[in-house]
């Protein structure tokens, strides 16, 4: 159970293993009565399993061997004691299938106010939400994997599939890894983003596949330095910066980096997206580079009247997010629709600084070559431009 614990010292007859100060050890979700069953809630073994490995003064890790387990739902705590607190899923965590069991109440599982966390094991978080999406009375369904207020924490070998909403969701946390995750619900399942991350700076997301019926990646209000690279998207709506302007907060989204990507029949490749709004922001420093799009229908996109729910025809609301320092670099494939490049900005605040250099976006189609459209977007294009630039 504990290892790394133990210095030798060598004696007349042989080693000894003296253990002093045991500084690593294992609780077992087994241990505390888990049944394992696939039916039985399994809550509350977690919930008891994860205190002891918190509280332990070492690093405790919490192990959940393989097997099936239903979790109706669970927050563990911190802050913990160990500088690093291990969450080692091997099995299966499934989701109870009705909603409403937990309607509007954010997240099935949830991390909290934790300082050092470890989430590996190859295990996989099932939201088991194709029962619930388009059957339930929720304003909202609950994200599977939550991340609010931890500190310096990895995320990776992990599975998460079906979740009922958004897949993991990181919110006020910083220093974070993501690699080797692999996120997967159906084209047409509503809101199943796959990392969605607001208020939170410092992240890299590295080799990992996504596919959803949302966003595979979204970043939005308060977010910085934020590196994604070697993600394979699709199906799912692209890589978003934004919906911006919508939380009444309004913070600054800078120094986002996304490079070494690939998005396969997506329905937006590269999107910057904010509601017609007067809440004011501002997206600054984003890079999108070395990127193959393979028919997305909008593969390179910003988009400042975003209105996905209400009827805007009527209104005259621009969108107070100012759009500044974005390059697209070396973004290279195909289209699915003819406008493969698509710059839509706000009149009160056009973009600035829009740098397109070697774009080469094929739109294979009776009605074809690609075009781009550009509404208020200013900066330059360099290098190949296919379609050819409507920067001003
Ligand atoms: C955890 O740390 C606190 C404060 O450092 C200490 O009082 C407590 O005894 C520790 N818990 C255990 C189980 O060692
Ligand atoms: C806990 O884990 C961290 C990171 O692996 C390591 O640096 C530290 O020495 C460990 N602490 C103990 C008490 O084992
Ligand atoms: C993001 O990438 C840049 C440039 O490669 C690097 O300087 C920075 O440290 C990276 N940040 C994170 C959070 O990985
Ligand atoms: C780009 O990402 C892929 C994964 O999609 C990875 O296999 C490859 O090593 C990455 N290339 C570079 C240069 O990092
Ligand atoms: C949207 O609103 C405009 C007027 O604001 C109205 O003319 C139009 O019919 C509405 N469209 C729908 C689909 O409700």
């Amino acid at each position: 159970m504990t290892s790394k614990c133990c210095f030798t010292i060598g004696v007349i007859l042989g080693l000894v293993f003296v253990c002093t100060n045991a500084q690593e050890k294992v609780f077992n979700v087994l241990s505390y009565g888990a049944k394992a069953d696939g039916m039985t809630d399994d809550s509350e073994a977690f919930l008891n399993g994860w205190r002891d490995a918190c509280i332990w003064n070492g690093n405790g890790t919490l192990l959940i061997p393989s097997g099936v387990y239903m979790i109706n739902g669970a927050v563990f705590k911190g802050p913990c004691n160990g500088s690093v607190t291990t969450f080692e899923m091997k099995g299966v965590i499934k989701a109870p299938t009705d909603p409403n069991i937990f309607c509007n109440t954010g997240s099935w599982i949830a991390f909290q106010y934790i300082h050092g966390l470890d989430i590996k094991g190859h295990g996989t978080f099932d939201g088991q939400g194709d029962c619930a999406w388009g059957k339930h009375q929720c304003e909202t369904l609950p994200h599977t994997l939550a991340l609010n207020f931890v500190h310096n924490f990895v995320v990776h070998d992990i599975h998460s599939i079906n979740s009922k909403g958004v897949h993991v969701k990181v919110f006020q946390s910083n220093n974070a890894r993501f690699r080797h995750v692999q996120i997967a619900a159906p084209e047409n399942s509503p809101n199943t983003d796959g990392i969605h991350i607001s208020y939170s700076t410092n992240m890299h997301i590295a080799d990992s596949n996504i596919g959803t019926g949302d966003d595979c990646i979204s970043i939005i209000d308060g977010s910085q330095s934020i590196n994604i690279t070697g993600i394979t998207c699709g199906p799912g709506h692209g890589i978003s910066i934004g919906s911006l302007g919508k939380l009444s907060k309004p913070k600054i989204v800078k120094d986002i980096h996304v490079k070494n990507c690939t998005l396969i029949n997506t329905q937006n490749g590269v999107r910057i997206k904010s509601w017609a709004s007067t809440i004011t922001g501002m997206a600054t420093n984003i890079i999108f580079d070395d990127i193959t799009i393979i028919k997305a229908s909008n593969p390179i996109i910003i988009d400042q009247h975003y209105c996905p729910e209400r009827n805007c025809s009527g209104s005259t609301q621009e969108s107070c997010v100012q759009i500044k320092d974005v390059t697209f670099n070396n973004i290279r494939g195909s289209s699915s629709s003819k406008a493969a490049v698509s710059l839509d900005c706000s009149a009160t605040y056009p973009c600035k600084g829009i740098m397109l250099n070697d774009i080469n976006l094929e739109y294979d189609a009776p009605d074809g070559p690609a075009i781009s459209t550009c509404a208020h977007a200013n900066g330059k294009a360099t290098g190949t431009e296919l379609p050819p630039s409507c920067l001003n």
